[in-house]
């Protein structure tokens, strides 16, 4: 299972980083915005400097809703950096426009997916990834982790490559149960990743340990 942080947080994507399980970045706008990044110079700096920091596949979403518009700004994100994952809305266009940058060898992630028919599609489209958004869905009664089933058992029905890439993860058991289905990626904030870390048990063992190498010092 790749680990992605799902953050504009340059000191959070840092940390992650040097956990050294960090396999990518996703952002979108409303992460760029609450880091104060705003404006188009500063959000496509600001990509590069993502970029620097880790190895891995780093989202950066289009803000156009039109075909052209996205195939413009897609092409111009993929030309910041050799890591950069178009990310596109799953609308009319941003399937149209999935298939435009997979036919040209550019990576995508089809976002704001909330049913299985939108994956199917985005697989069709032969999208990199496909990110069903399962916090929101839980936010309004409905169980996000079917989707993540559901998806896993037509894309396996059919050998499609699309990789599942749950998004909108908003804790720990999250990340868990996603794992246990089978979603081939999972993106969350930073504490979704470090609270995976966490046993009072391990704390307890170790500090014995600790204690009982000191009896003989
Ligand atoms: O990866 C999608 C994510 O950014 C949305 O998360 O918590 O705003 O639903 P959230």
């Amino acid at each position: 299972m790749k680990f992605f942080i799902d953050t504009a947080n340059l000191d959070q994507i840092k940390e992650a980083q040097d956990l050294g399980i960090l396999d990518g970045v996703t952002t979108n706008p409303s992460l760029m915005a609450k880091e104060g990044i705003t404006g188009h110079d500063n959000i496509m700096k600001h990509y590069v400097n993502i970029c620097n920091i880790v190895d891995g596949d780093v989202s950066a979403e289009v803000i156009s809703t039109d075909f052209e518009g996205m195939v413009r700004e897609g092409e111009a994100l993929a030309d910041l950096h050799e890591q950069i994952v178009v990310k596109l809305p799953m609308i009319k266009d941003g399937i149209k426009a999935c298939k435009y940058f997979t036919d040209k060898g550019i990576k995508t992630n089809l976002t704001l997916v909330f049913s299985a028919g939108q994956a199917l599609l985005a697989a069709k489209a032969g999208a990199t990834y496909v990110s069903p958004f399962i916090g929101r869905l839980d936010d309004i009664s409905t169980d996000g982790l079917n989707l993540i089933a559901e998806i896993r058992m037509i894309y396996d029905n059919y050998g499609f490559e699309t990789e599942i890439l749950a998004a909108s993860i908003r804790h720990t058991m999250h990340v868990i149960d996603c794992a246990k289905l089978g979603a081939d990626v999972m993106t969350g904030p930073l504490s979704s990743i470090t609270g995976l870390l966490k046993h009072p048990l391990t704390d307890i063992g170790l500090e014995k340990f600790l204690a009982d190498y000191n009896k003989g010092n």
